[in-house]
Parts: C-alpha cells; structure tokens; sequence
C-alpha cells in the first residue's frame, strides 16, 4: 500500500516527461482500447500518435470530437493538439517509432474462433516499412489467441525476408484489462500491468512507457481523479505466452462468476432468499470478493462473450474441455430469457401487451449494444407478438442504427416510455433509473409491474406505489 502522501509528493512534478524518458509511440487501431490508451499515453507525456484506416473517425478526431462515448475521453480530445496526433497513414509515422502498439479489433468468427485479419494486415505493413536498423517494439494489446505474438513475429519476418532483410526485434504481449465506461480510469489506476516479453530490451522499452503510471508521478487529469484509496500497480512480468492466456482467464473467471450468482439467484428466488444479500454475505470473504457478484441479465459487451467463445475453441483444438466456461456461456445465454418467463409469469399473456424496455446498452455509462441481453430479449418479445416501447439515454441512436427493421417505439425518456405499458423492464442499470417519479410512472402505465433485470430498486418502496415487482433472485 503507497500512502497517500508519497502520491501528493509525486503530483504535478513529472506530468512533463524529461526528453530522454519519452517514446515515440504508434497505436494502431482507434477503437475503445486504442484510443483510450494513446491519448492516456500522450497525456503522461510520451509522443503518440493513433492510427486508424478508417479516415472518417480520423478526421472526427482531428477535430476534437470523440467517436465513442466513454467518460473523460472529450476532455482529453479538446487537449489533443498538445498530446497526440492523429493519421490514417501508418506507413510514414513508422520512422523513428520506439513502440508500435496494436489495437485493432479482433471480431469472433461464426465458430468462436478469432479473425485476426486486421493484426496480421498491421504486422505485414509494420515489417514492409519498419527501420530494420533501429527496430521498434512491437505490442499485442488486441485481445488475441494463444500464439499470436508468435505469429505476429512470423509475418513480420517475412516482409523483412521480402525486402532481403534479416533483423531481430521484439513481439510484447500487453493485455488491457479495461472496463468500458471507465475506460481511462482503469487505463491510469490499473491493478496491475502485464507484459508478456521474452527479452531484456522489450520489458524495458514497456516499463518506460508505463513509468508514470507505475510510479503514479503524473497530475490526474480533472476528469479521471486518483481514487484516494489507490495503490501502485504490479508490474507483472511473464512469458508472451501466459500473458495471452492471463486476458482470457482474467475475463473468463468473471464471467464465471457473474454465471455463477446468477445461478444462484435461481435458487434464491425458489427458497425465499435475497442474492443481494447472500452476494454481500459470501463476497465479504476476502477469498471470494465482493466485485463481479451482482447478479442480474446476464453478462454482455465486446468482451466477455467473444473471449469466452475465444478461449472455449482455443481450449477444442487442444482436445481439452473448459467445461466450467461452457457452463458460464450456457447459464449467461439462460439469464436472459428470465426476463421474459417473469413477463410471462406475471402478464400470462405476452402476445399483444405493450412492454416498456429501459437500456439498451449492455452496461451502463456506454452507448455499446454489442452483444448486450437487450437485443436477445427484444428479439424474443417481437417474436412473441408483444409491442415494444425502448428507452435508453445513451445508446438508443446505435440501436436504431443497428436494427433499423425493427417495429420498436423509440421515446425520449422512461416516463414516456412507461406510458400504457403492461410492463416494464429494466435491462441496463444507469443512474437516472435509480430516482424516477414512480407514482406517476404508475398512473401512466396499464398495468403496473416492473421486471428489474439488475436488481436496483428498492422492491419495498416501489410495491407502496403498488407495482406487482420482480427482481433477480430477490
Ligand atoms: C470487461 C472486463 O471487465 C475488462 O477487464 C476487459 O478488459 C473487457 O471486458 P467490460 O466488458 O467493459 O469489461 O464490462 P464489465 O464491467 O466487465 O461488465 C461486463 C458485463 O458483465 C456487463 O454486461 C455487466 O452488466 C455484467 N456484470 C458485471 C454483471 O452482470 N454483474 C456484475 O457484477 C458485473
């Protein structure tokens, strides 16, 4: 533990890297990850510029605006002259690179394995133009399988071959463990770091990019304070290897455990217990901890299930059964169809009520739908023949966007969206639904229940309303 004050003795001190100390670091890859690391780098001070094909979100960028939504990245944007540049030519910013940093997506095949197209596209122009005398490091930071550091390195040498060069350099594997909608915040007060590396000079080209961070000597930025209970992170160092395979264990545990309340929410609710209360009760032992135990619709978003899905084919090939992460996906691909057995249970009848959905995103504070319980439930709804009304306050236009066949009624708020409601459920946690005016919720609605797919009301005070409520597992 770092006490608070060695911490204040550090701020404001070092924001500027010394000249010697700074890098010159190339992001390939703009998305969550990619975006969030090269401004955060740029801030500590190091020179970064991000790089992405894509020319319309370069030139969004250019001008300061954010091409996702995550808290704190626009005030890092409006700083950007000073801290990171952007292009869409990864060729011409190659020269003087110490560290090129890849991020692009790795999209899930139809059979769970991973696409890597776009790494390998990366790594084939990084070694058709990278300076064979003064190599720089190359960086996994996309969520890839076992081996693609290694096969990174092969693609590589063969543009170098190409090119009649023989020259060593290194491959790193560094997996983010980043929450989307606290993105920069995990990006700055990681738990730890981990660098997969199997020499000398690429750990310690990776330590000095994360110095500040590791040393905790930067001033936080105004938006993503130092929380006052941080500590210094570990530096985990491992092979390539265990690096790939901490990603997907790391997100494969908490998957796990998210299954896991959730199936015990089943039981909960068929004793008469309360899972809010038996996850404080199990969580407070510090064996199991108390994170990732809120039980509810189920996991979703651009991670858990791919990697899941990632890890479950990587695992077939090896002819060796994860069946403690088949039962997670199995139990999570359940959670959500709760939603719609308690509509049953309650409306009887689902063909031709009106439901009311509140969020789409697959979490709160982040417009992203990806794979969010949302879209499997609405599908199953329309399906039904229920009429389906939908509220979210960020992610409603990527919906639209995204299901743009869809028969659903878009509103403007969950009051309006309550309105001649049969039902109404709860699917993603923003704040704005803890304190909404129940009372007149109620005298709008039909017939006043409320399924609560994440388990955030007070289910006492809103039955005094006289809503007929149903939690997860309460
Ligand atoms: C996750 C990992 O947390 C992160 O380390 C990794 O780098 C990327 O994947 P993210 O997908 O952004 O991050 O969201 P996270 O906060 O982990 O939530 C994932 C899903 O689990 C969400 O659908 C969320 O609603 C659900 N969840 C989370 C629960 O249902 N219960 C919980 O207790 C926690």
């Amino acid at each position: 533990m770092v006490a608070k004050e060695v911490i204040k003795n550090f701020e404001g001190v070092c924001k500027n890297l010394k000249a010697q100390e700074k890098l010159n670091i190339i992001i390939v890859g703009t998305g969550y990850v990619g975006l969030t690391t090269g401004l955060a780098l740029g801030y500590l001070g190091h020179k970064v510029t991000c790089v992405d094909t894509d020319t319309a979100i370069i030139d969004k960028l250019e001008r300061g605006i954010s091409t996702i939504y995550e808290p704190g990245l626009e005030d890092l944007l409006k700083d950007k002259g000073n801290i990171v540049q952007f292009t869409d030519r990864l060729l011409e910013s190659l020269s003087n690179a110490d560290i090129v940093v890849i991020a692009v997506g790795t999209p899930s095949k139809s059979n769970g394995d991973t696409d890597l197209s776009f790494v390998e596209a990366v790594a084939r122009e990084v070694g058709s133009a990278m300076d064979p005398d003064q190599p720089p490091v190359i960086v996994n930071k996309s969520t890839v399988p076992i081996g693609t550091a290694r096969r990174v390195e092969a693609v590589i040498k063969e543009e170098l071959e190409r090119r009649g060069i023989s020259s060593t350099f290194s491959v790193a594997s560094n997996p983010e463990f980043l929450r989307e909608g606290a993105a920069l915040h995990d990006t700055f007060y990681p738990d730890r770091i981990v660098v997969g590396a199997n020499d000398m000079h690429a750990l310690n080209m990776l330590r000095q990019m994360y110095a500040p961070i590791l040393e905790q000597t930067f001033t936080p930025p105004q938006s993503v304070l130092r929380p006052e209970s941080y500590s210094l992170p570990a530096l985990v160092t491992t092979s390539p290897t265990s690096a790939e395979l901490i990603k997907y264990s790391a997100n494969a545990f908490l998957a796990m455990k998210i299954s896991f309340i959730n199936e015990f929410a089943t039981i909960a609710e068929k004793v008469g217990a309360d899972i809010n209360e038996v996850a404080k009760g199990i969580g407070l032992d510090k064996r199991i901890g108390t994170g990732f135990l809120k039980a509810g619709v189920g996991w979703g978003g651009s991670c858990f299930p791919k990697d899941v899905r990632s890890i479950l084919f990587t695992a077939g090939q090896y002819n060796c059964e994860l069946q403690l992460i088949s039962a997670a996906l199995d139990v999570n691909q359940k959670q959500r169809m709760k939603i719609i057995e308690k509509l049953q249970q309650t409306l009887k009848v689902v063909r031709g009520s009106t439901i009311g959905i509140l969020g789409l995103a697959f979490k709160p504070n982040t417009d992203d739908i990806r794979e969010s319980p949302a879209i499997d439930i609405i599908n199953e709804l329309l399906e039904m023949g229920a009429r389906v009304k939908v509220y979210d306050p960020v992610a409603q236009q990527k919906y639209r966007e995204t299901y743009p066949e869809q028969k659903i009624v878009y509103c403007d708020s969950a009051v309006d969206t309550a309105r001649e409601c049969d039902a109404l459920a709860i699917l993603t946690d923003w704040d704005e639904f803890w304190q909404l005016p129940w009372k007149e919720i109620g005298q709008s609605m039909d017939q006043k229940i409320i399924i609560d797919g994440r388990n955030m009301l007070n289910c006492e005070e809103i039955k005094k309303y006289g809503f007929t409520y149903s939690g997860i597992g309460r």
